[in-house]
């Protein structure tokens, strides 16, 4: 993936055979990527038949980040259906480029998964959510200025986070607010100047992922439904220093409630 010259939905391709060849599975139908606090939804959905360190599959690298977990896992809903489990994210601030962000994305694209759901832990712009709130992501902002996109591909992005699993979400959590997701570089997080700016053009949410992700989806014809975990409250929007361990607590606090959520939202789609 490194190599320019490489061809990226090749790559995607050979990772997709190699799951195959470990697990037995002709094909997924739906791909989940678990952010920080989303971890319990793997063991929620179905039964994990395969776990696949994220390094035997052509593409991936090991995770820099504790707190996220390196692998690939093939699961068995009730009802039939296949799921691909990536815990292997890796962030745009890790400077691999941006095909190795989304080479997740294209590869369960490739293994047949038709709906990837992307989840993250992410800053609240709203004083309302409290930390442990999931939200539905409505829309982005992609503040990286990349795209994984490679020349003159030219992608429609509206609807971009489907109404549609949207809906069916709230049918499950009437709940459930929704919020504009704007992504940022990383990985400081935002200086409290930038999150008002970032409320300025219209976000409610801030974090380091997701959005190249859902372009590079979208691009493979995905539907797909972002959710995020709000951890804190972004910079100046909450009086105390952020901390990263803050935002793994958030996590564990919350992991059962929304993972349980997830899980349900999975059976329903
Ligand atoms: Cl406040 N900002 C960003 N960019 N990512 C986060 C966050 C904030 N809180 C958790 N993740």
């Amino acid at each position: 993936l490194d190599d320019p010259a490489a061809d990226p939905f090749a790559v995607a391709r050979d990772a997709a055979a190699r799951i195959a060849e470990l697990t037995g599975v002709e094909r997924h139908d739906v791909a989940l990527t678990l952010g920080s606090g989303w971890g319990a939804a793997a063991g929620l959905i179905g039964e994990t038949t395969h776990t696949i360190p994220a390094d035997e599959v052509p593409g991936f690298s090991k995770p820099a980040l504790e707190g996220h977990v390196g692998t690939l896992r093939s699961v068995a809903l009730p009802d039939g259906r296949r799921a691909l489990v990536i815990g292997a994210r890796t962030h745009y601030y890790e400077g691999h480029g941006v095909r190795r962000v989304v080479h997740s994305v294209r590869t369960a694209a490739a293994t047949g998964a038709k709906t990837m759901i992307l989840t993250n832990g992410a800053g609240g712009i709203k004083e309302h959510w409290t930390p442990g709130t999931p939200v539905l992501i409505s829309d982005h902002i992609n503040l990286t200025a990349d795209s994984p996109l490679e020349g003159a591909t030219f992608v429609d992005l509206t609807d971009l986070y489907s109404a549609r699993l949207r809906g069916i979400a709230k049918g499950i959590d009437p709940s459930l607010d929704e919020g504009v997701y704007v992504q940022f570089r990383g990985p400081h997080y935002e200086t409290p100047a930038e999150v008002q700016m970032a409320k300025a053009i219209g976000g409610h949410i801030v974090g380091m992922s997701t959005a190249l992700e859902a372009i590079a989806a979208r691009q493979a014809g995905m539907e797909v439904l972002g959710m995020s975990l709000i951890t804190n409250l972004a910079a100046g929007i909450q009086t105390t220093p952020l901390s990263h361990e803050e935002v793994i607590e958030a996590g564990r606090t919350a992991e059962t409630k929304i993972s349980d959520l997830l899980a349900k939202v999975v059976a329903a789609i």
